[in-house]
């Protein structure tokens, strides 16, 4: 059965960067899945504003076509796909100067303005607290304003602080809507759910079961269009910095005291905070630095990531393996293995959490041997969930042991089709529930863990190592978990 959605109170959203790639390919289109499925009241109203020339016509144009190409076919109904533009306006403001913002504030103004207001800030941070400056000098505050980031939150501890500042200067905490859109993924949201509706785990949710945790995000992409922003950034200020330290944290959090946001950022908060610091030696045995050269992938060659800067000399690692440690009671000795990289073999995310085998055996070799328990969680592609247990292998003939996952696909169980990150983040904005949004405190201190690590490979010259598009990574990336005799998940299937 198809689920019905309740309509979300009526709201006015205005898009800085409108005619933006984010605003194009994620937010409209997201807007739009929203709107066919019936969250948006008429009264919804969505402004595009930018720095260019353009009527309302040309922007409603610009939006249809976006739509064709980021909306399924079959998901674009004509009479929907015309009502949903039919919201939308165009108000041409310069973010860094003073023109636009008065016709901006007119056009909100214009008829019945909604109570809610939301200011999506799809731009550069440089202009965050610019932008935010400008909304308080131009009158355009309401009580029902909320104002919506997204990363680069900063490139460090102090410029992160920075950012905070300057927006926090015009904005109440609770006003601010951090993005981080792998916190709107279902199979992210799923793991809150996995973990604390089912009595099953939380009682070996701990040292004394679980052996290790792999959280992997795998891209086969390069950096390609995006190399100016990327060779800025690296993989881990772009990847580990918020959205695997944010997995990390719903991983190992305690049990919150309900979802409520602050409630269950403070958890989140604790596990931050409760990172060892890798400083000194530990950064050259507890992360590896990587680069793609040329190579291929499903058989295609691929350019390496110096040919797609065209030549240009860049110590940026495309890839990025930490060893993270959690200095508290329930993860005591159980490392967490964070890897991820651009130019992999092919898109694939997964958290393994990696049990323990049973104290003692008593199925002698000829069985096959015990494998341990094993619990990996899919969320990108064809999001599941596998439990992996040891049955025995049916039939006479003596006693053999296998391994075999019992298997939840969401994609064969639940045939829906799966909702964007942005729509379910938009949505929340709306309805002011921050529990996916992260709070300015722990953005400081996921940065105050790493900037440390990145400190340590300037001190020690640590260049990355090169490895070919289409594998793994470099070979210290194998090495660094082997010396603690384990292995990266995909070795063992
Ligand atoms: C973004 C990074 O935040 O996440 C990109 O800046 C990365 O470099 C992307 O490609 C991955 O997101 P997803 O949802 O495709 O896994």
């Amino acid at each position: 059965m198809a689920p019905s959605f309740k309509p979300v109170e009526p709201f006015d959203i205005v898009v800085f960067g409108g005619t933006g790639d984010l605003a194009l390919r994620k937010l409209l289109p997201g807007l739009y899945h929203r709107d066919l499925d019936g969250q948006l009241e008429p009264q919804v109203r969505i402004f595009g504003a930018a720095r260019g020339t353009l009527t309302r016509e040309g922007y409603q144009k610009m939006v249809r076509e976006a739509l064709k190409q980021f909306v399924k076919e079959a998901d674009l109904e004509r009479a929907k796909v015309d009502a949903f533009i039919e919201r939308l306006q165009f108000v041409r403001v310069d973010a860094s100067g003073d023109a636009g913002w008065d016709d901006l504030r007119a056009a909100l103004e214009e008829g019945t303005p909604n109570d809610i207001r939301v200011f999506y800030l799809a731009v550069g941070p440089g202009l965050f607290g610019t932008i935010c400056k400008k909304l308080a000098e131009h009158d355009l505050r309401t009580p029902g304003t909320r104002i919506v980031i997204e990363k680069p939150l900063g490139t460090d501890f102090a410029s992160a602080q920075a950012i905070n500042d300057a927006v926090g200067e015009h904005f109440e905490e609770h006003q601010i809507f951090r993005i981080d859109h792998y916190l709107g993924k279902e199979s992210v949201q799923n793991l809150v759910v996995l973990r604390f509706a089912n009595r099953l785990f939380e009682p070996i949710w701990n040292a004394t079961a679980i052996d290790h945790v792999q959280i992997t995000v795998a891209e086969d992409l390069g950096a390609g269009e995006r190399a100016g922003y990327y060779d800025q950034s690296g993989a881990t200020r772009d990847m580990v910095q918020n959205h695997i330290l944010q997995m990390l944290c719903l991983v190992a959090m305690e049990p919150p005291a309900s979802l409520d946001a602050d409630a269950l950022r403070d958890e989140k908060l604790k596990v931050l905070r409760s990172l060892r610091p890798i400083v000194g030696d530990d950064v050259r045995s507890k992360t590896v630095r990587g680069q793609y050269r040329g190579g291929a992938i499903d058989g295609k060659p691929v350019p390496g990531y110096l040919e797609e800067l065209n030549g240009h000399v860049s110590t940026t690692e495309t890839f990025v393996v930490v060893k993270a440690e959690i200095e508290n009671w329930r993860w005591n000795g159980v490392p967490f293995y964070l890897r991820t990289g651009k130019r992999l073999p092919s898109r694939h995310s997964e958290i393994v959490i990696q049990f323990k085998s049973v104290p003692h055996s008593i199925f002698g070799e000829a069985t096959g041997g015990l494998t341990a328990n094993r619990l990996v969680l899919r969320l990108q592609p064809n999001e599941s969930v596998k439990l992996f247990m040891t049955i025995k292998d049916p039939g006479p003939g003596g006693l053999r042991l296998r391994d075999v996952p019992l298997n939840l696909s969401f994609a064969e169980t639940f045939h829906i089709r799966y909702p964007d990150a942005y729509e379910r983040l938009l949505m929340d904005v709306v309805r002011g529930n921050a529990s996916l949004f992260m709070r300015k405190d722990e953005v400081a201190a996921a940065w105050r863990w790493i900037d440390p690590i990145r400190q340590g490979w300037e001190d020690f010259n640590m260049t990355p190592k090169l490895y070919a598009a289409g594998s793994w990574g470099p070979t210290d990336a194998t090495a660094l978990i082997a010396r603690d005799g384990r292995n990266w998940y995909e070795d063992a299937i």
